[in-house]
This record gives C-alpha cells, structure tokens and sequence, in this order.
C-alpha cells in the first residue's frame, strides 16, 4: 500500500491497477453527467490540490522505497489543471521517481481546449503519455441527454490533439446509454466517432446504476422520448452487434471486459473483428458456448 492519505472514493481505469494513484485534484470540475455518481458524495467537491502537498507525497513514495513504474493522475478529470501546473507535476514526478515510464490520466475533451498540440508534447515529453476519454457515445442526441457537455466534433478535436501529441488514448463506450429507442443510432454514431479517430485503446461498459436510475431517466422525460429503460441482456448484445459491426478499426485494442459487462470480449480491430462479431451473434442466439456472466458476477 502506498503510504498516501486519499480522499475517499478513489476511482482508476481498471488497466491501472499496479500503478501508483496519485491524487492532484479531488473530484471532477464537471460533475453532471447523468449517468455518474462516482464524485456525488460531500467531500468529493472539485478541488485542485496544493503543489506542496503534491510534492510531500511524491516524496515520500520515494522514500517508501515501494516499486513504482506508473503513475495514474487522479481524480476525475486532472486533465483540468492548467499546462503550468501539470508540467510541475510531471517535473516532480521525474525528479523523484525517474523509474516512472508512464503517466497517465483521465481527460474530459473540453480539459484540452485551452492547451495546445505543442504544449501536449511538452507534457508528453515529461512522462504523460496516455489519456482516458470517456465519450460514452458518439451521438450528439445520446450526449445531450446525458449532459456530458460535449459532442461529437469536440470529442473528435480533442482525440485528434491527443494524436497530434504523440500520446495514446483510450475511449470509453457506455452500452445501453439511450435506452432501446437511441440504441441504434448511439451504436452507429459511436462507432463512426471511433472511426475517424482511430484510438490506440477502446473499451465498452455497460452502464448501471447502483445509485438509482431516477437522475439519468428524468432527462428523458423532459424529451419527445419515450421513457428511459435499461437495455436487456439480450438488447445490449445487439447494441454490441451494430458497434461491432459498423467499427472501422485499423490498430485498436478493443476490451469489453469491465465488471458491467454480461459478455466479455477482447480482441485488436480490425484483425480480430469476424470473431468478436461470431461471438456476440452466438451469444444472442444464446449459444452455451459463450459464457455470460451472471447477475452477481456483475459490477460497476
Ligand atoms: C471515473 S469516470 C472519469 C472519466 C472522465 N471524467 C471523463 O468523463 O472522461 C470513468 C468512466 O467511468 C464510466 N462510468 C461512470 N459512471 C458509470 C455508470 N453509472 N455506469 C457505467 N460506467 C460508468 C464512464 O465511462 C466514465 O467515463
Ligand atoms: S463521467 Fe467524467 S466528467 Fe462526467 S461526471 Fe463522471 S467523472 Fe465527471
């Protein structure tokens, strides 16, 4: 355990679980989405966190002789903070752990728009090398509702930034996120976003809600829609199949193995897309080949 006081909850992209989680801000600066309860809670109000006290932590890893080979900037968004600060950050993390190999963060597309393609290479050239974008979706409808205050172009501009940069990104996809009446168009308008952006990693969750689903349905009521419900099983391995089907990948590594999901898949798109899209076809078929994960096997 790394001897850090964390501001309770702490949240990291499940492919971060050896790396060190080094808390710069608290919370998240945009907090609306509908669907995220992850920094709702009365001592995860967004906070930047003091560069000394950065430092004293950064330090005393050093001194804890613990390994530490990556370094995950949390909490939700640090991507926020200015370049100034995150080229301190990163400079610290250089001068005390100089092992680091990488440093990686969550990026709200809007957290790159007052930070230029040189400035991104700076930090890149100082560690951070690969940012987590959860688009959730590619339809500007399906993002709407769901109040992630950002469409698909400002999504697109910032994955091409990130391009630009030299750093890697890894996309986040919600399966079910518009109900069975946006399925359709949220599959293909996700998939035509991964398209032209072309990430180096992309992964697919299905969304739930442990909280409750009234916040995220009462948007749609507030619509032509029909009422929000959540996806079948059955359902979200057609949404599954349109996004498989309709994605255009040259390189991607594709996951969908989070807890929230009923089906796991992993593979790289294009090469491996006629497998995945057999097995999801199996799995709607209710093949017993295919292991599906049970209710309780299930988590967010
Ligand atoms: C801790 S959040 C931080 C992401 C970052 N703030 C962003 O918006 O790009 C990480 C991801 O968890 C996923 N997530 C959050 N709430 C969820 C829910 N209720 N169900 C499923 N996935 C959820 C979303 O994909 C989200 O992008
Ligand atoms: S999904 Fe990301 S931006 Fe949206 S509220 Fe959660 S942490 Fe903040």
């Amino acid at each position: 355990m790394y001897p850090l006081n964390y501001i309770e909850p702490v949240f990291r992209p499940p492919s971060e679980w050896k790396s060190l989680i080094l808390q710069v801000t608290n919370g998240c600066s945009w907090n609306k989405c509908t669907f995220c309860d992850m920094y709702s809670s009365e001592n995860k109000k967004f906070k930047p966190k003091k560069i000394d006290l950065i430092e004293q932590e950064i330090i005393s890893i050093a001194q804890s002789g613990l390994p530490t080979g990556r370094v995950f900037l949390a909490d939700g968004d640090a991507m926020m903070l200015p370049f100034k600060r995150l080229k301190e950050i990163l400079a610290l993390i250089k001068l005390h752990l100089p092992q680091v190999s990488r440093v990686s963060s969550y990026c709200l597309p809007r957290n790159l728009g007052n930070k230029t393609v040189e400035q991104l290479t700076e930090l890149r050239e100082l560690g951070l090398k690969l940012m987590y974008i959860g688009c959730e979706s590619g339809d500007n409808e399906v993002l709407a509702l769901i109040e992630k205050g950002e469409t698909y172009q400002s999504s697109l501009l910032a994955l091409n930034k990130i391009k630009r940069a030299g750093m890697k990104s890894s996309v986040m996809i919600l399966n079910g996120l518009g109900g069975p009446e946006l399925s359709h168009q949220h599959a293909v308008n996700s998939a035509k976003l991964m398209n032209e952006a072309q990430p180096d990693f992309l992964s697919t969750l299905v969304v739930s809600f442990p909280l409750g689903e009234e916040r995220f349905a009462e948007k749609f009521t507030q619509t032509s829609l029909k009422a929000f419900r959540q996806l079948t099983q059955q359902e979200l391995f057609s949404e599954m199949a349109v996004l498989l089907s309709e994605l255009d990948l040259e390189k991607t590594i594709f996951r969908s193995d989070h807890a929230s999901n009923y089906l796991v898949l992993k593979g790289v798109l294009g090469k491996d897309k006629a497998r995945l899209v057999n097995t999801v076809q199996m799995a709607i078929g209710k093949s017993t080949a295919i292991p599906i994960r049970q209710e309780w096997q299930r988590g967010l």
